[in-house]
């Protein structure tokens, strides 16, 4: 059974293939021979996740999944959730990003600065038949950046478990605990039951 992940993101692919690959082959959109336009106005991850999967469309030979995830800021009511990516601009860079959050938590401190990272995948299967699976990584908004590693709002990510931002913890040890991949994880079982019903 192939796997074709709806993402053109180098990076989400590294990841992708590194929980999934031992048992699947994983290709990228782009590697499987897919461009569509994809319009991500869905107004949960779920609708965006699942908007992805069906620009693609059934496969018969291959499982379509998509994930779709963001920064839930509970001081934010939950923004910029869905619309973390475009949060202050697509094209804003994530140090302007990361400080004009860190000034608007001014005055905030331990719960008060909770949030969270969640990720939905959505798979369609050769069937036709639809399966979402959703998980998060709790943390709180962090007193400065701090950090080189991961990307995006990982260097105000605090995890207090660790004592460390994500961008200061390993690639390898974020997988493990993250948003991604946990529904990953969660996802890999989802299809190996899918797999074993036919
Ligand atoms: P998408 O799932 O590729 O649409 O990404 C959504 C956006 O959420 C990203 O562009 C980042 O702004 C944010 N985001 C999602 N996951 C992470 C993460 O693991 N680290 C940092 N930012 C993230």
């Amino acid at each position: 059974m192939k796997i074709i992940f709806a993402t053109k993101n180098p990076g989400k692919m590294t990841e992708i293939r590194s929980i999934l690959g031992d048992e699947y082959e994983v290709l990228s959109m782009t590697e499987a021979g897919f461009d569509p336009e994809i319009v991500e106005d869905g107004t949960s991850f779920k609708e965006n996740a699942l908007i992805k999967v069906h620009a693609i469309g059934v496969q018969e030979d291959a499982v379509v999944l998509a994930d779709d995830s963001g920064l839930c800021i509970d001081a934010f009511g939950k923004g910029p959730g869905v619309y973390s990516a475009r949060y202050l601009g697509e094209d804003t860079d994530y140090v302007y990003k990361n400080n004009f959050i860190l000034d608007r938590m001014k005055g905030l401190s331990g719960e008060e600065r909770s949030a969270h990272y969640t990720c939905v995948i959505a798979a369609l299967f050769p069937d036709g038949t639809e399966e979402c699976c959703e998980a998060r990584m709790e943390g709180q908004i962090s007193e400065k950046p701090e950090g080189e590693g991961g990307f995006g709002y990982d260097p105000i990510i605090f995890l207090p478990a660790y004592g460390k931002t994500v961008a200061q913890i390993s690639l390898s040890e974020k997988n493990k605990i993250s948003h991604r991949g946990l529904a990953l994880m969660k996802m890999k079982e989802i299809i190996r039951k899918w797999t074993e019903r036919q």
